[in-house]
């Protein structure tokens, strides 16, 4: 007689601290054993695979508003489509705030869109105008929705927070209790090597790395942990692109700081040279913070071994080459600054880290899946995701180690019109994705129905609770200033 709807026999399964040949057995979307021999009503084979959790990609823009009236291409049909695909089960997405607005309606809205999402998502709400009403009245409000992290860019113009502002988003996430996520680069030295650069005619794609150097990135990556550590608040550093910023956020951890470090596949695998490419190709690799060069690369993978850079997220960002809001709409000749930021990711985050991490030696498989699931997840509060245990959900996503693939952008199924990843081969590849138990993605081909991701709520929970150690004890959040 069968004990579990769905067994996942033969695999070899691995979480965050173990790797073992088991099954899986699966009752109602929850993963409800891992043993041997298990009798299911029907099997999923997987002799030869490594059986992993469902990717968490905790940063991707999917549908967000600009402040121009429009929003991200990417939709959430195709950017669930393309995580699926990926082997991603949970993305963390953002709602934007704009200067003069509040966050309730935008959240209303947010949630209106991601309705069609296929994967189980939440959101960061980007906070760029902290204003009295929204600082004091209304993060209660969507915290009480389920939404446990406040989003603040360092730079950007209309998004960038000065100090004071800064500092009232900490203190906001400390009384409601929130986890910051900080865009780390120093907004007014970028404006003037930007101005002077232009003024030089230094326009093309790869001044874009040269408007923002390193130490931009590490002063205000200094900077945001020491006034996190001021107001006593948790924070985890975004994208971070080399070991000199990573080196900021593990001085705050031996300090016993709750300073957690994110990077992401570009800043593994992509240079600065990649914006200097023939004709006007270099625009595909601009994002911010700038890839750094090959140097950077392995001071990354130092970082994550020694865990200092505890999580792989995408930083998914819907700008194609050709489209009328895309990385091209300005023509050949538009100068770096008016070129949209970022790439796309979310189809290749899994793949790309398995190859360049996994198949090349660089890390192990429990790593592998800290980086891309376990860590976002309890970083992030998703209790019931990130990784294969009795009683989490059965997400999970079965790779083939040996499989040899050419990155092409077909493969990524996502709306934009390219991959930074183009010809890159990789080894190992995503096979199977299963979300909450119903299989989401077989051999390539896309299974789920729009509408069937849902939304998680996130409660209070420990990993980012202050830690009790003020200044002179005294808790400036507590006054309305
Ligand atoms: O260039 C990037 N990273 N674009 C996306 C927005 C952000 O800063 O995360
Ligand atoms: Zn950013
Ligand atoms: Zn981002």
């Amino acid at each position: 007689m069968a004990d579990y709807q769905t067994v996942i026999s033969g695999g070899t399964v691995v979480t965050g601290s173990d790797v073992a040949r088991a099954d899986i057995g699966i009752n109602n979307g929850i993963i409800a054993a891992i043993g041997l021999n298990l009798k299911g009503e029907s099997y999923i084979d997987a002799d030869g695979l490594v059986v992993l959790p469902g990717g968490v990609d905790s940063h991707c823009h999917i549908e967000q508003l600009n402040d121009r009236g429009g929003s991200d291409e990417e939709t959430w049909t195709t950017g669930s489509r393309s995580a699926l695909a990926g082997g991603t089960t949970s993305c963390i997405t953002f709602a934007a705030q704009f200067k003069g607005q509040g966050i309730l309606g935008t959240m209303a809205e947010y949630r209106r869109r991601a309705s069609k999402a296929m994967v189980d998502y939440s959101f960061h709400q980007i906070i760029s105008d902290a204003s009295d009403e929204v600082m004091f009245r209304e993060v209660p409000q969507i915290v009480a929705q389920g939404v446990r992290s406040l989003k603040v860019f360092l730079t950007y113009e209309n998004s960038y927070l000065d100090d004071h502002h800064f500092i009232r988003v900490l203190a906001a996430a400390r009384r409601n209790g929130c986890l910051v996520t900080v865009h780390c680069e120093n907004y007014e030295a970028i404006n003037w090597r930007t101005r002077a650069l232009l003024a030089a005619g230094m326009t093309e794609p790869k001044y874009h790395a040269w408007s923002r150097p390193v130490m931009i990135e590490r002063e205000a990556t200094h900077r945001a942990i020491a006034l996190a550590e001021m107001v006593d608040v948790p924070i985890q550093v975004f994208h971070v692109s080399c070991a000199e910023v990573a080196e900021e956020v593990a001085r705050a951890q031996h300090r016993g700081l709750k300073v957690w470090g994110e990077t992401c596949p570009q800043y593994l695998t992509r240079t600065a040279s990649d914006m200097d490419r023939p004709g006007f190709e270099g625009a595909k690799f601009m994002c911010s913070p700038a890839p750094r060069d090959e140097a950077a690369h392995a001071g990354q993978w130092e970082m994550i071994r020694r865990g200092t850079l505890d999580v792989v997220s995408s930083d998914h960002s819907g700008w194609s080459y050709d489209s009328v809001a895309g990385k091209r709409a300005g023509g050949p000749d538009a100068s770096f600054r008016d070129i949209p930021n970022g790439m796309p990711g979310l189809g290749s985050r899994m793949a790309v880290l398995f190859s360049e991490g996994v198949s090349k030696g660089r890390i192990d498989l429990c790593q592998f899946a800290r980086l891309t699931a376990t860590n976002p997840a309890k970083l992030f509060g998703l209790t019931q995701k990130g990784s294969l245990a009795p009683g989490k959900d059965a997400d999970i996503v079965l790779f083939d180690p040996a499989k040899k693939v050419t990155i092409t952008n077909a493969l990524m199924q996502h709306i934009i019109d390219y991959t930074p990843f183009e010809g890159m081969d990789v080894t190992g590849w995503p096979v199977l994705t299963m979300r909450r138990g119903e299989v989401a993605m077989k051999d390539g081909v896309v299974l789920a129905q729009p509408g069937s991701g849902q939304f998680l709520a996130r409660g209070p929970y420990d990993m980012i609770k202050p830690l009790g150690r003020l200044p002179d004890g005294f808790d400036a959040s507590a006054f309305e200033v």
